[in-house]
C-alpha cells in the first residue's frame, strides 16, 4: 500500500491521511479500529461509545486497543452549556490520555483546556470548524490544524465548499483536513490536489461491515442520490444533513413553532437546547439500530451519491490510498 507524508500522517502517526470522523450513533468501537488498523485514524465518539454500543468508557478504548496498536483518536465535544457534561467530558479526556490516546478532534466551544490537558503527553488536538471566525478561536486556544466542515458533509453541515474554506483559511498557515462529500477516490484526490492534509469521512464509514448501524440504514445510504439529502432542524434544533426518507416528509424539515419561541429568550434557550439533546441522542440512536426503520431519521451527507455497496472499512481505506 502507497503510505503519504503529509501533516496529518505526521501528527497523528498514521500512514493515509482519512479520518474515520467521530459519529453519534454510528461510532462502535469495531469500526473506530478497523480505520485505525488499515492506516487512517478512526475517532472514538465517547456518548455513542458508552450510551449507544453499552461499553464503559475506560473498557471500550481498552477494546478498540485489543483490537489495534494502531493510533485512535478521541472527539471532545466541548460545548460548555451544562456543568455535569463538561465535568464528564474532562473525565473522558483525562481517561484518553491515560489509555494511550494523542489525537483529539474538538469541535464548538474553546478547546484550550484540550490542548493543555494533551501537551505534556505530546497529544495533538485539530478543531472542527465551519468558517473563518471559529477558525480564529480555535487557534487562540492552541489548536495544532483545523478540520474544514463543509456544505456536503454529514452531521452538522456548513454553508461552504471545500474551495471557499481552503482559500479562507489557507492563510492561517496550519494543516486542514477536508470534511464533507467524500465518498470516492476521486473525491480523496480532489481534497488532496486543493492543498487540504487529509479528509475526515463519515457517511462513507456508516456503509461499513464493521458499522453496527442497522441494515435498513446502511442500504439507504446505498440507495440515496445527492437529491436525496436535506436539511432537518427537527431533531438538534439546528440544520443536520439527512435521507429525505417519508417520515422525515411528515415531519417536516423545521422547528416547531413552540420549539421556535423557546429559542428566543436566553434562558429559555438554553433550557430547549437541553431538552433538545437528550430528545436527539435517544431518537437517534433508536434510528440508527432499529431495522424496522418505522422512524427512519437517518444521518447522511452529499457523499451518498458515490457509495454503491457495504464494504470493510479497511478496504476503503486501502482503495482510496492505492
Ligand atoms: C451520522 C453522523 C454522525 C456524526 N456525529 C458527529 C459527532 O458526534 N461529532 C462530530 O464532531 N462530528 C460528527 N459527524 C461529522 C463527521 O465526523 C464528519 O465530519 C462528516 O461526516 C464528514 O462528512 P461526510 O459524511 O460527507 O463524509 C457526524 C456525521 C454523521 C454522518
Amino acid at each position: 500500500m502507497r503510505t503519504f507524508d503529509t501533516a496529518l500522517t505526521r501528527h497523528a502517526g498514521i500512514e493515509v491521511p482519512i479520518i474515520c470522523g467521530a459519529m453519534y450513533p454510528c461510532s462502535n468501537p469495531e469500526l473506530v479500529a478497523a480505520a485505525s488498523e488499515a492506516g487512517g485514524i478512526g475517532i472514538v465518539q465517547p456518548i455513542s461509545l458508552t450510551y449507544v454500543h453499552g461499553h464503559d468508557y475506560r473498557e471500550g478504548l481498552r477494546l478498540m486497543r485489543r483490537l489495534t496498536s494502531k493510533p485512535i483518536g478521541m472527539n471532545a465535544l466541548i460545548e460548555a452549556s451544562s456543568q455535569s457534561y463538561h465535568q464528564r467530558m474532562i473525565r473522558w479526556v483525562n481517561v484518553a490520555l491515560e489509555e494511550g490516546i494523542r489525537f483529539f478532534v474538538t469541535s464548538l466551544g474553546n478547546p484550550r483546556w484540550v490542548v493543555d490537558a494533551a501537551k505534556p503527553f505530546g497529544g495533538i488536538v485539530y478543531h472542527d470548524v465551519t468558517e473563518r471566525k471559529w477558525a480564529e478561536k480555535g487557534l487562540a486556544g492552541g489548536v495544532h490544524g483545523l478540520i474544514a466542515v463543509n456544505s456536503r458533509a454529514g452531521g452538522h453541515a456548513g454553508p461552504k465548499t471545500p474551495e471557499q474554506l481552503m482559500d479562507e483559511l489557507g492563510p492561517l498557515g496550519v494543516p486542514l483536513v477536508c470534511a464533507g462529500g467524500i465518498g470516492t477516490p476521486e473525491e480523496f484526490r480532489h481534497a488532496l490536489s486543493l492543498g487540504y492534509a487529509g479528509v475526515q469521512l463519515g457517511t462513507r464509514f456508516i456503509a461499513t461491515t464493521e458499522c453496527r448501524a442497522s441494515d435498513a440504514y446502511k442500504q439507504a445510504i446505498i440507495r440515496a442520490e445527492e437529491k436525496d439529502i436535506v436539511l432537518s432542524e427537527r431533531i438538534t434544533g439546528v440544520p443536520v444533513a439527512v435521507i429525505n426518507t417519508p417520515y422525515v416528509q411528515r415531519m417536516g424539515l423545521k422547528a416547531g413553532p413552540i420549539a421556535k419561541w423557546m429559542l428566543r429568550g436566553r434562558r429559555r434557550k438554553k433550557l430547549m437546547r437541553t431538552i433538545y439533546a437528550i430528545r436527539s441522542f435517544r431518537a437517534l440512536k433508536h434510528a440508527s439500530l432499529d431495522e424496522t426503520g418505522e422512524k427512519d431519521y437517518w444521518q447522511a451527507g452529499r457523499s451518498v451519491s458515490g457509495i454503491h455497496s457495504v464494504e470493510p472499512a479497511g478496504d476503503i481505506i486501502r482503495r482510496f490510498a492505492a
